[in-house]
């Protein structure tokens, strides 16, 4: 059976999308459905416009939960900040945290992604909407994991880039081609309308927002049933 057909998608809530008023409440529950992964997008006004969560939510998740967390950093400085997010992202949970950077943002990715696994967590890059993933074929080798942002990074809330498709299956085709085991992440409107699409592509782990898991329109349990239903 090949990994395509044999694999089990997960699902990764992306907490900036949570009741930021009710945060534990919110998380407990995610937990409780059966969340793989929780995602945290960490963002510094520079590399995106825009600024969320930080090392003081990480630690406390990390100490408060055995749920992986999948740190996505969104910052123009990678190598000060990946080693703070493997130190207060570490916690008590048996599974490392997953800590992936965008490699166009550091001179050498493959000395911090080096790096992340040397401190124990599991190195990730994260793929822009405009970058074209073959340049980072030497980096799969090194890499646990793999976002494929589907929208520019930043925000919540947005439609997805088209072509981003073409890299989810790029990426299927040279995990096959490699003889690789990276997961395949997609980041940003994973609705319900494109859940089958990014699954058909080879996406294994779906970071579930606005358009999801926490659509309004229902409660977070029958969101996440509805998820898990479809895949
Ligand atoms: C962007 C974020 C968003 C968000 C996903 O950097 O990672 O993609 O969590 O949520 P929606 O479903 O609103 O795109
Ligand atoms: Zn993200």
């Amino acid at each position: 059976m090949s990994a395509a057909t044999s694999r089990r998608v997960k699902i990764s809530p992306s907490l900036m999308c949570a009741d930021l008023l009710a945060l534990g409440a919110d998380v407990d529950e995610l937990v409780g459905l059966g969340a793989d992964y929780l995602h945290l997008d960490i963002m510094d006004g520079h590399y995106v416009p825009n600024l969320t969560l930080g090392t003081d939510l990480v630690r406390r998740l990390a100490a408060r939960y055995t749920t992986p967390l999948d740190i996505h950093l969104m910052v123009d400085d990678p190598d000060r900040w990946a080693p703070v997010f493997a130190e207060c992202g570490g916690g008590g949970s048996p599974l490392p945290p997953v800590i992936s950077i965008h490699p166009e943002t550091t001179w050498h990715p493959a000395r911090t992604l080096a790096a992340l696994a040397q401190s124990g967590a599991v190195p990730a890059i994260a793929i822009d909407p405009a970058q074209q993933p073959a340049a980072f074929e030497y980096l799969l080798e090194i890499t646990g994991l793999v976002l494929v942002m589907t929208v520019n990074p930043g925000y919540a809330g947005q439609t997805l880039v088209p072509w981003t498709l073409r890299t989810v299956e790029w990426l299927a085709a040279a995990r096959e081609r490699l003889g690789l085991d990276y997961e395949i992440e997609v980041d940003g409107n994973v609705s319900w309308d494109n859940v089958p699409r990014m699954v058909g592509a080879g996406a294994d782990v779906l970071v579930a927002g606005t358009s999801s898991l926490f659509d309004p329109s229902m409660s977070r349990a029958e969101a996440f049933a509805k998820l898990r239903a479809m895949l």
